[in-house]
């Protein structure tokens, strides 16, 4: 079935020219071979940091290459090998069973385990990249298996070699981690910090910091399956020092972090103080609890996703003097 309706998030309708699903490397490496020459390519997992505009021409890949296999390594550290195609958070939840640490703060995040290093997951404090060996990949060009260490990735705030400069030339087939099987959770982060001001520390395993997440994102972020969305719609934005000053003198309650190039604003605080908390334009809105999620009220077509998100953009530049970056990635 080429429809794609159901294989993204923001649940926006388009079809696929040719749809696969390959569940080995060898099903892969196969689908790719059918490839006529300068036929387009697309690759997806859940669809859940897209915009579909339109219908995909040519072929799409969804890999569905599953497996999760484990390598305890001495008494402190396991490394954990999982096929492209297994879902995020079947993978986390099963870490966390087993005691392990890495994984926890990263709970309940939409997708693949094969789209977690494209954008670096992130969340809680923590980074796909900070518990990230390597990346198996197939070569678009030639079929053959590369495998990329994680110093290799290009790894940013939301961003990758396989998201930017390289985009389009390898097919991530399967990701290795590696965790730690003792030690302290990482709890500094905003709401996770408040919420353990008064736990001792070595008392946290990875089960608690992974309800706490999961309480946490279910307070704000709307389940797709219920009201669609791609999860965050913009990056936090980092500004100079100096802009910074003069927008805190204006708003003294704005909520900013220090960054290596400036200070990284919340970009939910910006859209919610422009006054697009909650509002709607069309069948697509700013979700009412974390201004920073785009939600599909229903019937959304990509035309709407764009008015929104240029409305808002324009009014947080109007207010702020500050550009917002689209996160998802917009196909075809
Ligand atoms: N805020 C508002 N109004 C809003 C939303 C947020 O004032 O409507 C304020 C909050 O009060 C808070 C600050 O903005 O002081 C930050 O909010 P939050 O902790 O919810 O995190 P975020 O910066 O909005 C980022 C990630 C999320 C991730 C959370 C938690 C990005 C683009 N988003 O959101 O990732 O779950 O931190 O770590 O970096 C995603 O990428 O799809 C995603 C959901």
């Amino acid at each position: 079935d080429a429809d794609l309706s159901g294989a993204n998030t923001l649940a926006l309708p388009a079809r696929a020219e040719r749809l696969a699903r390959p569940d080995s490397e060898a099903a892969l490496a196969g689908a790719l071979a059918t490839r006529g020459a300068g036929e387009p390519l697309f690759v997806l997992g859940q669809g859940s940091n897209i915009v579909l505009d339109g219908d995909l021409p040519g072929l799409t890949l969804i890999p569905s290459l599953g497996g999760i296999d484990y390598r305890e390594q001495g008494d402190d550290t396991a490394r954990v090998t999982v096929g492209a195609g297994v879902v995020w958070d079947t993978l986390v939840a099963d870490t966390v069973a087993r005691g392990w640490r890495g994984l926890e703060n990263l709970s309940l995040i939409p997708g693949t385990a094969g789209a977690a290093p494209f954008q670096n997951i992130g969340a809680y404090g923590v980074e796909l990249a900070d518990v990230l060996e390597s990346v198996d990949t197939l070569a678009v060009a030639d079929g053959r298996s590369v495998r990329f260490a994680a110093a290799d990735c290009e790894f940013d705030y939301r961003d990758s070699l396989f998201k930017s400069r390289r985009r389009g030339e390898f097919i991530i087939t399967g990701i290795t981690l590696t965790l730690r099987r003792h030690g302290p959770c990482r709890v500094d982060y905003g709401g996770l910090a408040a919420r353990f001001a008064d736990a001792d520390p070595a008392s946290l395993d990875p089960a608690m910091v992974r309800q706490a997440v999961i309480e946490q994102r279910q307070s704000k972020l709307p389940d797709p399956a219920v009201l669609p969305n791609a999860g965050s719609f913009f990056k936090n934005p980092v500004v100079s020092v100096a802009h910074h000053h003069r927008l805190k003198a204006d708003w003294p309650e704005l909520v900013a972090f220090p960054h290596r190039d400036g200070m990284k604003l919340a970009a939910g605080w910006l859209i919610e103080r422009a006054g697009w908390k909650g509002r709607r334009l069309g069948p697509v809105g700013m979700h009412r609890d974390q201004a920073l999620v785009l939600v599909n009220h229903g019937g959304a077509r990509a035309a709407d996703v764009r008015a929104l998100a240029a409305a808002v953009r324009a009014d947080v530049r109007k207010r702020f003097a500050v550009d917002l970056e689209q996160e998802p990635v917009v196909l075809p």
